[in-house]
C-alpha cells in the first residue's frame, strides 16, 4: 500500500477537453453512430486529429473484431492498432464499405480541401474505393466556398523533381502564391510523403470552380493528386460550439 491508495482523498482524473477537441469529438462520434452500416467488413480511416475519435468511437463497438479498418497513412495505422481494431491495407481490401475523414475546409456542395497533413492522395484512394464516405469536422472548417476559410492553398502531391515545373505552372495558372512544403524546421527540407513525394500548396484565393480547377491542376506533368475532392462526400457532420452536430 502506498500513501495514495491509504488516503481518504480520491483524485479524480477528468480528460478537459478544448472546445475545438470537443467538437471533433462529439462530429466524430455522431457520424459513426449514424453510418456504420450494419455488417460492415471493411472502413476507411482517414487522417488527422478529428479522426483520432472516430478510430476511438469504433474501437467501442461490440463488434470491433468483425471488420477490417483501412487506415491512410501511418497515423492511423497506429490509432487503430492502440484501439484494439483489425488492421487491413487497401491492397488487400480494395471494396470499402464506408470511409471517415478530416478536412481542411467543406463547402455546402461538400466539396473539400484536404492534405493539410500530407496525405491526401491515401486519403483520396481510400475514399474514392468507398461506397460511402463522411467528413468529419469542427466548426472552423464550414466555408462559403473553397479557399476562403483555409487559406493556405491547395495541397498538390507532386513527383519530386518535377516542383519548379509544376510550381511555374501553377504561378501561369493563376496561383498567387505556391510553396514547397517544408518538414518544420530549416534543416528538414522539403515534407516527403507516404508515397516518397513532395507536396506543393498553391494559393489560388476564392476557388470558383474546385471541379474544374482539379482537372487542370491534375493534367500538369508531374502532378500525382490534389487536395481538391469534388463528389465524393456524402454527408459532412460539424461539431458545434454548443456542444450540438450539423451535416450538410
Ligand atoms: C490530412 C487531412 C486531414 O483530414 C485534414 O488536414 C483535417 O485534419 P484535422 O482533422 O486535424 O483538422 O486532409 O491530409
Amino acid at each position: 500500500y502506498s500513501t495514495l491508495h491509504r488516503s481518504p482523498i480520491r483524485y479524480i482524473h477528468v480528460k478537459m477537453l478544448s472546445l475545438e477537441e470537443q467538437a471533433k469529438k462529439n462530429a466524430a462520434y455522431k457520424a459513426v453512430d449514424e453510418n456504420f452500416p450494419e455488417n460492415a467488413k471493411v472502413i476507411g480511416v482517414g487522417s488527422g486529429s478529428t479522426v483520432v475519435y472516430v478510430a476511438e468511437r469504433l474501437g467501442q463497438l461490440p463488434n470491433k473484431s468483425d471488420f477490417v479498418c483501412i487506415p491512410t497513412g501511418f497515423q492511423l495505422k497506429q490509432l487503430i492498432i492502440s484501439n484494439g481494431l483489425n488492421l487491413g491495407s487497401i491492397e488487400q481490401f480494395p471494396d470499402v464499405d464506408i470511409a471517415f475523414d478530416g478536412a481542411d475546409e467543406c463547402d455546402e456542395s461538400l466539396n473539400l480541401i484536404k492534405g493539410g497533413g500530407a496525405c491526401l492522395f491515401q486519403e483520396k484512394l481510400v475514399a474514392g474505393s468507398a461506397k460511402k464516405f463522411v467528413v468529419v469536422a469542427d466548426f472552423r472548417k464550414k466555408s462559403a466556398a473553397l479557399g476562403v476559410q483555409w487559406t493556405k492553398g491547395v495541397p498538390i502531391e507532386i513527383v519530386p523533381n518535377s516542383y519548379a515545373k509544376v510550381t511555374a505552372d501553377l504561378t501561369r495558372m493563376g496561383a498567387s502564391k505556391v510553396i514547397l512544403r517544408q518538414g518544420g524546421s530549416a534543416k528538414a527540407g522539403p515534407v516527403i510523403t507516404d508515397n516518397n513525394n513532395f507536396l506543393l500548396d498553391a494559393d489560388f484565393g476564392k476557388i470558383e470552380d474546385p471541379k474544374l480547377l482539379h482537372a487542370q491542376i491534375k493534367a500538369l506533368v508531374g502532378v500525382v493528386e490534389t487536395g481538391l475532392f469534388t463528389n465524393m462526400a456524402k454527408k459532412a457532420y460539424f461539431g458545434e460550439t454548443d456542444g450540438a452536430v450539423s451535416t450538410w
